[in-house]
């Protein structure tokens, strides 16, 4: 046990509560952002004369050294402290002597550890935003490559019209764009500095608060010293943020996984990222996308833990706000492993166009088109709805395509068919002619793709 408190105690803290306590075997993945944050509070307090320059000295050159050796692995972290703030303050305190102790003044580990999480979950949001825009790269890829490839779109998961596979991808482009805005948002909203905050009621010495922002590379100061060690409130956005991008990439494992199956065979995931079954030779498992769909749950679970955690906290720190952590540092690593995955898997996925575009052509997608057409010769459209609705029965009844029956059984239907119904009805007639933006159709579809590229271009990497 090896602890920086102690001197108002006169029993040694119980094993089993020291070790329900301590929090070094999660918290020491924010070690550099711990020294970081320590490094700047030693020359504020050298700048505002609370320390001598070369008192300054001598504990960064401590502290570089530390970090050095933890890097390199000369030095090991060890779960025998409390947390990381103890491990380091304890290290340099045994390797300068007297300086190391004059490190933690007019600071607290409340304001301390507001400090690390913040540090360490800014890194983090750039890190994602990065995974975020690369899968943003190969669906725009992908789009640009499939203006062409027709394909049944859903509702209800029955064919309804038919559209083009850059059209599909489309939708997921814009969902992940909205991901990234909700990204850039709390990074804004969150990168206020809280060292300095103290306890909860700032402190007596004269620190400057604006410098110490400043140098690590915060947009400002908090206001308010004990909402700076209390708010967890840029977490649970980002939780929820990330919440979000989960559901993105599980809907659209859903669908990957529905249009791998035998029936579909739209896709063909890349044998390097699918799996084989032990007993049946002749599988090949979506596993990627089945994993992402199935780990949204926990990035779930880490908002609602954290919201429920938050929920009955009065003011100000209390010990609870530690539960937000591993759950924390969980969803994070899961994210990022399903988004570096999940784009793996994309860019290397095979998509079957005869396929789709067979299935466009057998499910009746274009039955609005030829009510379209009727309404274009006069008809009203809900008299055309019911004559295509009676015709799509006859073809059902024939085991045919609209485009299959001959001029004389539709005109049977409606004399208001001509020869120039199959050419409405053709798969490419009814996409192409669907050009209103943000529609399917070749022209529209480029239109967007460019200004995509643009937001592309104009958006790089975020911090
Ligand atoms: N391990 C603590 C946490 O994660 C650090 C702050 C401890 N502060 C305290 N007063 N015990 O929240």
């Amino acid at each position: 046990m090896a602890q920086l408190w102690g001197g108002r105690f006169t029993k040694e803290t119980d094993q089993l509560v020291y070790n329900f306590n301590a929090s070094i075997s999660f918290d020491k993945k924010f070690y550099k952002q711990d020294m970081k944050g320590s490094m700047a509070h030693v020359r504020m307090l050298a700048k505002q004369g609370i320390l001598s320059d070369e008192e300054r000295d001598i504990i960064l050159d401590g502290i570089e050294g530390i970090l050095k050796d933890v890097e390199s692995g000369k030095l090991e972290i060890s779960d025998e402290y409390e947390d990381i703030h103890s491990f380091v303050e304890a290290t340099l305190i045994d390797r300068i002597g007297d300086p190391g102790k004059k490190l933690h003044t007019g600071r607290s580990r409340n304001d301390q550890v507001a400090l690390d999480m913040k540090l360490y979950t800014r890194d983090e949001i750039c890190g994602i935003d990065g995974l975020v825009r690369e899968l943003l790269t190969v669906l725009q890829r992908l789009m640009e490559e499939h203006t062409r490839t027709i394909m049944p779109g859903f509702t209800h998961l029955q064919k309804a019209q038919p559209i083009t596979l850059a059209h599909h991808l489309g939708a997921y482009f814009e969902m992940f764009k909205r991901d990234r805005g909700r990204l850039a948002d709390i990074y804004e909203r969150m990168n206020y500095c809280p060292l300095g905050s103290g306890a909860l009621a700032g402190t007596t010495y004269p620190l400057d608060r604006e410098y110490t922002a400043e140098l690590l590379a915060f947009a400002g100061p908090t206001l308010n010293s004990m909402d700076s060690v209390s708010d967890r409130d840029y977490l649970i956005e980002l939780l929820s943020a990330l919440s979000t991008i989960m559901m993105h990439l599980s809907r659209f494992s859903e669908e990957i996984i529905i249009w791998n199956t035998n029936e579909y065979r739209f896709v063909e995931i890349d044998d390097a990222y699918s799996t084989g079954s032990s007993i049946m030779p002749q599988k090949k498992n979506p596993d990627i996308a089945e994993l992402v769909r199935g780990k949204t749950g926990r990035v779930y679970g880490a908002l609602i833990s954290l919201l429920t955690t938050m929920k009955g906290l009065p003011l100000a720190y209390n010990k609870d706000m530690q539960e937000d952590k591993e759950l924390t540092f969980d969803a994070f690593d899961t994210v990022k492993g399903c988004l570096a995955l999940f784009t793996g898997m994309l860019d290397t996925m095979k998509f079957n166009k005869s396929q789709m575009a067979a299935s466009a052509r057998n499910g009746f997608t274009n039955a609005t088109d030829a009510a379209d057409y009727l309404v274009n010769h006069g008809v009203p459209f809900r008299d055309a709805h019911g004559v295509i609705g009676r015709l799509v029965l006859y073809c059902i009844e024939q085991g045919k395509a609209i485009e299959e029956l001959s001029l004389e059984e539709l005109k049977e239907i409606s004399p208001v068919f001509e020869e120039d119904i199959y050419e409405a009805v053709s798969m490419d007639t009814c996409v192409n002619k669907r050009l209103t933006l943000g529609a399917p159709g070749e022209k529209a579809m480029e239109q967007v793709i460019c200004k995509n590229r643009e937001w592309l271009e104009s958006h790089g990497s975020l911090g």
